[in-house]
């Protein structure tokens, strides 16, 4: 059993790392950000109430993504574990996990602020596969098409340079207190995340099988 949480400010690489290491060990990736813009692009109930907030960098009421992260825990493919990328983001988020699922380790990948900023920009997604791309650092082979599944990629309205600071702010008054609330229980596992995308799989893998 392999439960998995990826923490990290906006841009470290939580999505590019759960994406490898969940085909690594074979896990689904439950990324609460990919959720929400499906819901966005569907014009579902949740998506209605959650965009205002995705488009303002801030961060989704609790109501919303609590219950929405139970349900998806409680699905088949979570029986082995699974990556959560990108929640818990709050002390409360991560004390209402706490009553439905235990957590085995907790990744937070570490990068400096100032490199956010062009890999934010740079970034492109697949609209079919949700696979993550950087035009520079992580370049498709043929450019707005998606590698892996032939879908189109495409730039996230939150990537504009106002809205990224702001989710940095968001970061770091409501997220940044997890560390340390991971680190008392002794299942954080710190990555140097200012390094090519490869190295930090490999030190990820090790790690999390305890070597
Ligand atoms: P979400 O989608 O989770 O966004 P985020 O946390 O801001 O994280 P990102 O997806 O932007 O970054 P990432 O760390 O995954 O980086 P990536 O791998 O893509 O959330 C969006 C919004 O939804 C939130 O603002 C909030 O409103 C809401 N929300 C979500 N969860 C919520 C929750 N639990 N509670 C309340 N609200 C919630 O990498 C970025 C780029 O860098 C890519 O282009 C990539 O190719 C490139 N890159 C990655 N690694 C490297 C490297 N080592 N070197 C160079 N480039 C790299």
């Amino acid at each position: 059993m392999m439960r998995l949480i990826f923490l990290g400010l906006p841009g470290a690489g939580k999505g590019t790392q759960s994406e490898r290491i969940s085909k690594i060990f074979n896990i689904p990736q439950i990324s609460t950000g990919d959720i929400l813009r499906e819901n966005v692009k569907k014009g579902t109930e949740i998506g209605k109430k959650a965009k205002s907030y995705m488009d303002e960098g801030k961060l989704v009421p609790d109501s919303i993504i609590i219950d929405m992260i139970k349900e998806r825990l409680s699905a088949n493919d979570c029986s082995e574990g699974y990556i959560l990328d990108g929640f818990p983001r709050n002390i409360d988020q991560a004390k209402a996990l706490e009553t439905f699922s235990k957590i085995d380790k907790v990744i937070f990948i570490d990068v400096p602020t100032d490199v956010l900023i062009e890999r934010l920009t740079g970034r492109r997604t697949c609209r079919k596969c949700k696979a993550v791309y950087h035009i520079k650092y992580n370049p498709p082979k043929n450019p707005d098409v998606c590698d892996l599944c032939g879908g189109e990629l495409f730039q996230r309205d939150d990537d504009k340079v106002e809205v990224v600071q702001k989710r940095i702010d968001t970061y770091n008054s409501k997220t940044k207190p997890l560390i340390d609330y991971y680190k008392k229980k002794n299942i954080l596992i710190i990555i140097d995340g200012n390094r090519n995308i490869d190295e930090i799989t490999t030190d990820i893998e090790k790690k999390v099988k305890g070597n």
